[in-house]
């Protein structure tokens, strides 16, 4: 079976109608909020946190080209575009089941400027410089082709435009990492290699024009601007 195979079968649990993926990723029910604690030493303070500085790379009331991926279930990201009415929303994700999920939240939330493609962000789908803002909340951990994702999301992305997204970073807290290894990485949820918060400062501080990068424990926040044609 090959990495991009079992990381499907293990994201195609995670589907469905299941509400424990979606309750850990916001630490809101009672078994996420066990999994928040116990792997990534955070409550839902510090969660939110990281996620708000993720999504403060979207301005408000956005309404330019933006690409999601991977979209997941759409837990953190549809009611997000509820409030992005005048946006032109592609989400694409490589499971099928996860992004179901999606596709039924935005259905029941009437989101008509929101399509939902399939696909490996290594090889991404679009022309070059076809989105204003590229999107991605806890992929890079997961994406076994790390190289080709930041590759392929920095093609896709307008001069100017803004790259925003989390993921985990290791060395920032000793029993997460422990977790990833021994948990995470087994059940292809997460693929190493994995970045450090220096390596992941150095890496969009060279690609990207202009770049924050921020942690909350384990998980590091960017918001990064490709430079203009000009610059
Ligand atoms: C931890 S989930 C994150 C989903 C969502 N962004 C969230 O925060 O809830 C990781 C997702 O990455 C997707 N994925 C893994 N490898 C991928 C690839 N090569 N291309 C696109 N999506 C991929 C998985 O299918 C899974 O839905």
């Amino acid at each position: 079976m090959t990495r991009h195979e079992e990381i499907q079968n293990a994201y195609r649990s995670l589907g469905g109608e299941a509400t424990f993926y979606d309750g850990m990723i916001t630490c809101s029910t009672l078994p996420g909020r066990a999994v928040c604690r116990l792997v990534w030493d955070m409550g839902a303070e510090e969660n939110a946190r990281y996620l708000e500085r993720a999504l403060s790379g979207i301005p408000e009331g956005f309404a330019g080209k933006l690409l999601e991926v991977p979209v997941g279930t759409g837990v953190l990201t549809m009611p997000v575009y509820r409030t992005l009415p005048r946006a032109e929303i592609t989400c694409l994700d490589y499971s099928a089941d996860m992004m179901e999920r999606a596709q039924r939240r935005a259905a029941g939330a009437g989101l008509s400027n929101v399509r939902f493609q399939q696909g490996d962000v290594g090889a991404l789908p679009f022309a070059d410089n076809s989105f204003d803002l590229v999107l991605s909340l806890n992929g890079f951990h997961a994406f076994p082709d790390k190289e080709a994702a930041y590759r392929e999301t920095f093609r896709v992305l307008k001069p100017g435009g803004v790259f925003c997204g989390c993921f985990y970073v290791r060395g920032e807290t000793r029993r997460t990492d422990r977790w990833v290894q021994r948990f995470y990485v087994p059940k292809g949820y997460f693929t190493p290699p994995f970045e450090t918060a220096d390596s992941l400062k150095k890496r969009l501080g060279t690609l990207y024009a202009e770049c924050k990068v921020q942690t909350v424990n384990s998980m590091a926040s960017f918001v990064c601007r490709k430079g203009s044609a000009e610059s």
